[in-house]
């Protein structure tokens, strides 16, 4: 059984509200709120990526009662990772002194976590390694333009971590106590049921950010700084249309009824999107924890921090079932159903 053992989570010191926005870009609190549901972000001053993953990724060791050294592997999905070498994960796994580790990094914007426990499950499953570390991370304040209102209301920087085990059934982890901190109970859990994932590069550029132009002895071309663009009302339909059709594929593959599920994790991208989706779906709001109010979308860190947000609110109890969904550039998207 493959089950989701500790969760993490770290944001920026900074929190920046509406009203601070307000004074650098012609907006207003009511504007983006109304909009957005969001309220503030947190934006790194003196953090990195690294720092904020290494933060959540010790919390979520921690809860998981895991050493460093007893990781096999290390998957973190950026779009903001600091360096283009090292990869991020390995800067993880120097930071953590996971040695014995394999770490990579994966990239699939808002969904990369959901990619990242997909691939993670995959290794798990096959018995090739153990115990992994996957993390969403982002200093997405570093690819916004912050002269265009229409994008830099919107994102937050942070990161958010899970421990993911290959569990043995008949062990459980009912006397350990990494599994109280981490709100894990009994070994009935059945942990991951379902994992659905898709992709739509064909529509990619509704959501994008230039890497550097090729440039070379043979090819020369300016290469300045570019910054997230998004055409918003194309996102807004994808999110609306795919999100409650892949949450119900994975939800149907589990073997569950929709309503028997117990929290639904989504994208923090914008509150109209969940409730949308809930609306699309017929599940009340309450179902629907939300924290873009106070962090923004975080991209590939908004799904890992929820998680523990809720974790840590006792919000999951043994037993609930729960599903974690992301969607954004690519387009990407993809939905689990887990049982806490
Ligand atoms: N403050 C004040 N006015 C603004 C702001 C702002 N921050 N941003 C845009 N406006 C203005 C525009 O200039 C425009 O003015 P105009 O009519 O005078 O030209 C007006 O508001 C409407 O602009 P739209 O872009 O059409 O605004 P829209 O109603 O579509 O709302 C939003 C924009 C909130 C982004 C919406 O499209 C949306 O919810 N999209 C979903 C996509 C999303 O949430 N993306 C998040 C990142 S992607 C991801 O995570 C998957």
């Amino acid at each position: 059984m493959i089950r989701i053992t500790g969760t993490g989570s770290a944001v920026p010191a900074r929190r920046v509200t509406n009203d601070d926005l307000g004074k650098i870009v012609d907006t207003s609190d009511e504007w983006i709120r109304s909009r957005t549901g969001i309220e503030s972000r947190y934006l790194a001053v003196e953090e990195t990526t690294t720092g904020l993953s290494a933060e959540a990724a010790k919390k979520a060791l921690a809860a998981a009662g895991v050493s460093a050294e007893e990781l096999d592997l290390i998957i973190a999905a950026t779009v903001t990772p600091d360096r283009f070498l090292p990869n991020l994960s390995c800067e993880i796994q120097r930071e953590l002194g996971a040695k014995n580790a394999v770490a990579f990094d994966l990239n699939a914007a808002c969904s990369g976590f959901l990619f990242s426990l997909d691939t993670a499950y995959m290794y798990l499953r096959t018995g090739r390694y153990r115990k992994a570390l996957i993390i969403g991370a982002e200093t997405l304040s570093k690819i916004i333009d912050w002269t265009d209102r229409s994008t830099c209301v919107l994102f937050g920087d942070g990161a958010g971590a899970a421990v993911l085990e290959n569990v043995p059934e008949e062990t459980g982890c009912a006397d350990r106590a990494s599994g109280a901190a981490a709100g894990n109970g009994a070994g009935e859990s059945r942990g991951i049921l379902s994992i659905r994932m898709g992709s739509d590069g064909g529509r990619g550029m509704v959501l994008s950010c230039d890497n550097r132009p090729v440039s070379n002895p043979y090819v020369k071309r300016e290469s300045g700084l570019s910054y997230v663009s998004m055409d918003g009302q194309e996102v807004y339909k994808f999110a609306v249309r795919t999100v409650p059709h892949i949450i119900g594929l994975a939800v149907e593959e589990a073997g569950l009824a929709v309503e028997e599920i117990d929290l639904f994790l989504l994208h923090q991208a914008n509150i109209r999107i969940i409730e949308a989706v809930a609306k699309r779906l017929r599940q009340p709001m309450e179902k629907f924890p939300v924290n873009l109010r106070d962090c923004g979308n975080i991209s590939a860190a908004s799904v890992p921090i929820l998680l523990d947000n809720v974790r840590k609110h006792d919000m999951i109890k043994k037993g609930s079932k729960i599903v974690l969904a992301g969607f954004g550039a690519g387009l990407t998207w993809g939905a689990t159903v887990l049982e806490w």
